[in-house]
């Protein structure tokens, strides 16, 4: 079954009530992506690049989510609104219009199922080679409260009962109805309007059209996958549960492609943390969205990339802490307690112990010694900083920008440097040093003698 005709319709109204939260069920994140771009994005992957999402009133910055990721891989996302929450059929029923001018098959989606994988889409789709309706089952260890999917004794699939109407009898089935089923044509979805409200929660049930379709003589089939691919994320719980499933998928595929984790477990990664082969993470690295590190890159323990490109070969860590914008040469290295934002550190530039370097430029091999500050920011604007190639600048100086440090020069520890500073140039930007010979001496017996009589007029 080819997917790139189909269309997915994808349910998202629901409130998620169990999540306790002001914000939508599916906006929650798993691996710093939504809920619902995960499973947006595992449709793309199948092929499904048209989707239909049902959202309740007043869901808008579900909206806003879901156009990010469709304009990111290309998708033509679209939306209906089921006004009252009146069950999945209801919502499917409302997404009718949005599907109607398309000719080719539907596939219908939680988006709630963070877990979901391309593979699985195109594994479910495919028994429409053979069959009118796909139903995805799958067999959790705990079946309560999914819908059980009933078999005739022939092993076809009948009908499928919800935990809440299901008899102690039917309860006993562990094949439950996962959510997903395919459709080889959106025609078929003219089933619903012969939904009733005739069950225990008095909603219009999805899973009814199992029954429907058999008795209008469609071929139903059945298709199984992991409980992991489609547990669906109703608390906050299960939602702890998601994203240990999907970290060690992430730490896998890293381990896989070539990176070594010396404690995989301790390492956590964004959906698109990009590592190349042979990079090495100590335990305790924690990625952010946009990572990307280059070949042979070595990653110590503690540190915080966010927004980054590591180049190869650079060094990281341990404690640093590299914000959007970080860019760091091949073979540079960035040590502890190091924040960098918004900043090209140049190949084989050092910035070892220390130091906050924010808006800058930093050329290749320069050195940043211990504690240099870029004071980037003076209340309203942000400013440049700009160190040229080979510079050298001493610990604990204070780079007030804009400023320009060209290719080669020096700075003396401890300046505050306010002007630009010409290639191959020393600055010192501070007090003048004084010796005065026998001072301390001085000051000490001094000191004493003051001490002494103050020790005398308390005795009187
Ligand atoms: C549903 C299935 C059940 C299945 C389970 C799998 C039905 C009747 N039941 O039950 O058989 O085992 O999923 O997780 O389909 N939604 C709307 N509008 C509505 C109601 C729901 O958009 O009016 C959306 C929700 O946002 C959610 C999805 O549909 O993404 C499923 O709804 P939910 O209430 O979680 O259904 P379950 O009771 O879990
Ligand atoms: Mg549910």
């Amino acid at each position: 079954m080819k997917l790139a005709n189909s269309i997915a319709v994808v349910l998202a109204a629901g409130q998620g009530t169990r999540m306790k939260s002001s914000l939508p069920k599916v906006l929650h994140k798993v691996a710093h992506r939504s809920m619902l771009s995960h499973v947006l994005s595992a449709a793309n992957g199948a092929g499904v690049r048209r989707h239909v999402v049902v959202l309740g009133p007043d869901m808008s910055d579900v909206e806003a989510d879901v156009q990010a990721l469709a304009a990111d891989e290309g998708s033509d996302t679209r939306f209906a609104l089921q006004t009252q929450r009146l069950g999945t059929g209801d919502a499917v029923k409302a997404a009718r219009d949005a599907v109607s001018d398309h000719q080719g098959p539907a596939i219908v989606l939680l988006g709630d199922t963070p877990l979901l994988r391309s593979q699985t889409v195109s594994d479910m789709a495919s028994g429409l080679d053979e069959a009118d309706i796909v139903v995805l089952g799958f067999r959790p260890n705990d079946p309560t409260g999914y819908g059980r999917m009933m078999l005739d004794e022939a092993g076809f699939l009948k009908a499928i009962v919800e935990h809440k109407d299901a008899s102690e009898e039917e309860r006993q089935t562990n094949l439950c109805f996962s959510g997903l089923m395919a459709f080889s044509s959106v025609s078929h979805l003219q089933l619903l309007d012969q939904l009733t409200t005739d069950n225990a929660q008095g909603e219009y049930y999805l899973t009814d059209i199992v029954a429907l379709a058999k008795k209008a003589g469609l071929k139903v089939a059945k298709a199984e996958c992991d409980e992991k691919d489609v547990m669906g994320v109703n608390s906050r719980v299960d939602l702890a549960k998601a994203e240990a499933v999907m970290q060690a998928r992430l730490r896998q595929g890293a381990m896989e492609s070539g990176v070594t984790m010396q404690d995989p477990a301790s390492v956590y990664m964004a959906h698109d943390t990009d590592i190349a082969a042979d990079v090495e993470l100590e335990p305790h690295v924690v990625f952010g969205t946009g990572v990307v590190v280059e070949a042979g890159a070595y990653i110590r323990s503690f540190s915080h990339l966010e927004g980054t490109v590591i180049g190869s070969g650079a060094q990281i860590g341990p404690y640093a802490r590299l914000r959007p914008g970080a860019q760091i040469g091949d073979g540079a290295k960035v040590g502890n307690f190091v924040e960098i934002k918004k900043a090209d550190i140049g190949n084989g530039a050092k910035v070892n112990h220390l130091s906050y370097i924010g808006d800058a430029t930093i050329g290749a091999k320069a050195n940043i010694g211990a504690g240099t500050i870029t004071c980037n920011y003076d209340g309203f604007n942000k400013w440049q900083t700009v160190i040229g190639e080979g510079a050298f600048v001493g610990s604990n100086s204070a780079l007030v920008a804009p400023v320009k440090i060209d290719d080669g020069a020096i700075v003396g520890s401890g300046s505050v440097v306010t002007m630009d500073v010409e290639k191959d140039a020393l600055v010192v930007a501070r007090a003048r040093q004084e010796i005065k010979s026998g001072w301390a001496t001085r000051f000490r017996e001094r000191a004493a003698k003051i001490k002494q009589a103050a020790v005398k007029a308390g005795a009187k």
